[in-house]
């Protein structure tokens, strides 16, 4: 990971989201892959709350955080050996583990599914939160990621006031603003419920990654996965038609699309001062770089009031795997799916 300058922990602010997730409150809080909506995974009329400010169907499972390895018996009635290797090597961090439920964990967190989703973020404003909240009994928070339901994933405080708001305008209590996340896109999942771990969502932690740590393969999970909604094909989508274009056939492709309002995001060098461009973004030439700014770079691209938004394809080798992902999201036909 690169070295993240988040604002310091305002430990008021902590105690104040404490209180307010104490009571059933929602909180917007900020971790290392983006912005969540958090609230408190023991009390099923606030996280049922959650579905509704997000607009998500209530059968999509939640991700449990946590705050560290400890809290695992506290959630999970079987841990295999995968899970402490995995936590111990990438918690805290941008990696959630689907793991068989305990007794503790309500159908509202899972979705009905007998597993759950649990993380151990490692933004200091959450650890701090995370350490103030788990209390004896492990607390967690549920806390999907703050935005309504198919719109982009928010990567600052500043997106999540603008989507979901506080009240009385907007549907939250409180947010904390922890600054920028580092990572920007969702964390890595694996589903550790079955004969062999599988991909969920690609993130941050590699597939190289994870199977430098287990020493077996670790292939993508296929068709009868369990339901996760960043699995939807058409997810984390700004509201303008996006298309990813080879960089090399920008040009043809803008003349093709003459009388258009264009946003685009292309590698320097390429495609530069084209006519019909309102807006043109320089795509960063590393996967850490890529992903930090991919929302922000969507959310920009998506108000820059153009007709269409072009993105230049990135490089395809396994580190791009999660850029490649979202971005592949971002542009499917929401009409096709
Ligand atoms: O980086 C992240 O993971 C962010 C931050 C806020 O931590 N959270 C996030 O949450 O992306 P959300 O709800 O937007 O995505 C969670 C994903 C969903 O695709 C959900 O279906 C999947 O996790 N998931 C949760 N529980 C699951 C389970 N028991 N089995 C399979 N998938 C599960
Ligand atoms: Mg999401």
């Amino acid at each position: 990971m690169t070295n993240a300058q988040y604002p310091s922990v305002n430990a008021q602010d902590i105690a104040r989201a404490v209180d307010v997730l104490s009571k059933g409150g929602l909180v917007g809080m900020p971790t290392e892959t983006v912005y969540g909506l958090a609230a408190d995974a023991d009390n099923r009329s606030a996280v049922l709350a959650t579905f509704a400010v997000k607009g998500r169907p209530v059968n999509h499972p939640l991700i449990v955080h946590v705050a560290g390895p400890e809290a695992l018996p506290y959630w999970v009635r079987r841990i295999p050996e995968e899970a402490v290797k995995l936590a111990e090597a990438f918690w805290p961090g941008p990696l959630t583990m689907v793991l068989p439920k305990a007794e503790r964990c309500g159908d509202f967190v899972t979705g009905g599914q007998d597993s759950v989703a649990l993380r151990c973020p490692s933004h200091p404003w959450t650890r701090a939160l995370l350490q103030a909240w788990a209390g004896p009994t492990q607390r967690g928070l549920t806390a999907p990621s703050a935005n309504t339901f198919g719109h982009i994933s928010p990567t600052s405080a500043k997106h999540v006031a603008d989507d979901l708001g506080v009240r009385p305008e907007g549907k939250l209590d409180m947010i904390l603003d922890g600054g920028i996340c580092e990572v920007g896109l969702e964390s890595t999942i694996v589903n550790l419920t079955g004969n062999q771990p599988q991909i969920l969502r690609h993130g941050a932690v590699t597939r190289a990654m994870l199977e430098a740590v287990l020493g077996c393969p670790v292939p993508d999970a296929g068709g009868d996965a369990p339901r996760a909604s960043g699995r939807l094909k058409s997810h984390y989508a700004p509201s303008t038609k996006l298309e990813l274009v080879p960089a090399n056939q920008l040009e043809n492709r803008a003349a093709a699309l003459s009388g258009l309002r264009l946003a685009v995001m292309a590698p320097e060098g390429v495609f530069e001062n084209a006519s019909g461009v309102v807006l043109r973004l320089t795509s960063p030439v590393t996967a850490q770089a890529y992903a930090h700014s991919l929302y922000e770079a969507l959310h920009t691209l998506d108000a820059a009031g153009a007709d269409r938004i072009l993105i230049a394809i990135p490089p395809q080798e396994p580190e791009w795997a999660a850029v490649n992902d979202r971005l592949g999201r971002a542009a499917a036909d929401k009409d096709a799916s």
